[in-house]
């Protein structure tokens, strides 16, 4: 019997020495320790030993289990440890390698204007407002003093989508809305940046195009708030010396109407190709607005005065950043729009 369990020891621990993977030394772990084990037959055969005999080989036997249980334990952690070593190895990041690059866009030159006139607008407590880009003539024309058959409309070529529907000619038409949503509830001064079309397609027109339109109402709201905010405008957005000159015009939604040139920004007012010589760039148009406007929309012209002001906004882009032809902001060209 001692023999038999010394053979089994020996036998275990030979092939335990051999072991390199855990499912081996699963089958192992059942072959010599399981409940049909050869160890566990020679304790059911104690019944043939002698009296005297059984506690000695029985001590035997279970000092010979439990080693062989210890050295089952030990060789299950160094396989692990081994295993994580391998996987430690196989998935090793190096740090030093050089990355792959991401190529980033850039801001696109109108809408960083867009950003600029939004963050200078609302400094001086403006709200952002929007409209829809297909409008009706209603908000578009009509509610702007330019009944259906005026003379006016001539001056802005349009894209009519139905008879009520057209791709809007102007940011004007948030002008309408805005007041006709609050009818004196508040006060208003908004900025409305957003894209407007019409028929018209050369070097300094694109039939698609963006502009930003200021409206203030209010009680007392004069053309000296007018002036000191375009002024403000100017120097903030087109340049710290700017000047700005107010020539009358004629816009049908305000009365008086200006259209408003700034000092030109390449000679500074001397005269040059840029402002062909005039020293002055024409940038937006503005008045006060029209009694007709106020009381269509809301407003009581006798209690409320206000001002607006439209201006294109790539207009200002191609002056901040020397772009000699409106079509290249529309070209989608990476080599013209990562230069911004
Ligand atoms: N909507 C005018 C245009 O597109 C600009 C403008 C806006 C003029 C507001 C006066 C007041 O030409």
């Amino acid at each position: 019997m001692k023999e038999k369990i010394a053979k089994i020891e020996k036998e275990a621990k030979e092939a335990l020495e051999k072991i390199v993977d855990k499912q081996t030394l699963n089958e192992l772990k059942i072959k010599y320790l399981g409940k049909k084990s050869e160890l566990t037959n020679v304790l059911k055969d104690m019944a043939n030993i002698a009296k005297e005999e059984r506690p000695k080989i029985g001590s035997l036997a279970n000092k010979v289990r439990n080693e062989l249980e210890e050295k089952i334990k030990e060789k299950e952690q160094e396989l692990e440890k081994i295993e994580l070593a391998r996987k430690i190895e196989k998935e090793k990041i190096d740090v030093t390698l050089p990355g792959t690059k991401v190529k980033k866009g850039t801001k696109h030159p109108v809408n960083s204007v867009i950003e600029e006139i939004e963050d200078l607008f609302v400094s001086m407590g403006y709200t952002v407002e929007s409209g829809p880009e297909l409008e009706t003539d209603r908000f578009c024309f009509e509610l702007l003093n330019l009944p259906q058959g005026h003379p006016a409309r001539d001056m802005q070529d349009s894209f009519y989508i139905t008879d009520e529907y057209l791709l809007r000619t102007q940011t004007s038409a948030v002008q309408a809305r805005t007041m006709l949503a609050n009818k004196e509830k508040s006060p208003i001064r908004m900025i409305c940046p957003g894209k407007t079309y019409r028929r018209e397609d050369d070097a300094t027109h694109s039939h698609q195009f963006t502009q930003a339109e200021g409206l203030v109402i209010d009680k007392n709201i004069s053309f000296a708030d007018l002036k000191g905010t375009l002024e403000i405008f100017a120097k903030e957005i087109i340049g710290k010396n700017s000047k700005l000159r107010f020539r009358p015009s004629y816009f049908p939604f305000t009365e008086p109407s200006y259209e408003v040139d700034v000092s030109c920004f390449k000679c500074g007012g001397k005269g040059c190709n840029l402002c062909k010589k005039t020293g002055w760039i024409e940038v937006l148009g503005a008045g006060m607005v029209h009694p007709n406007v106020l009381t269509m929309c809301g407003y009581d012209p006798e209690k409320y005065s206000g001002f607006a002001f439209g201006l294109g906004l790539e207009r200002i882009a191609m002056f901040k950043y020397n772009i000699p032809d409106m079509r290249y902001l529309y070209a989608n060209d990476v080599r013209f729009l990562s230069q911004f």
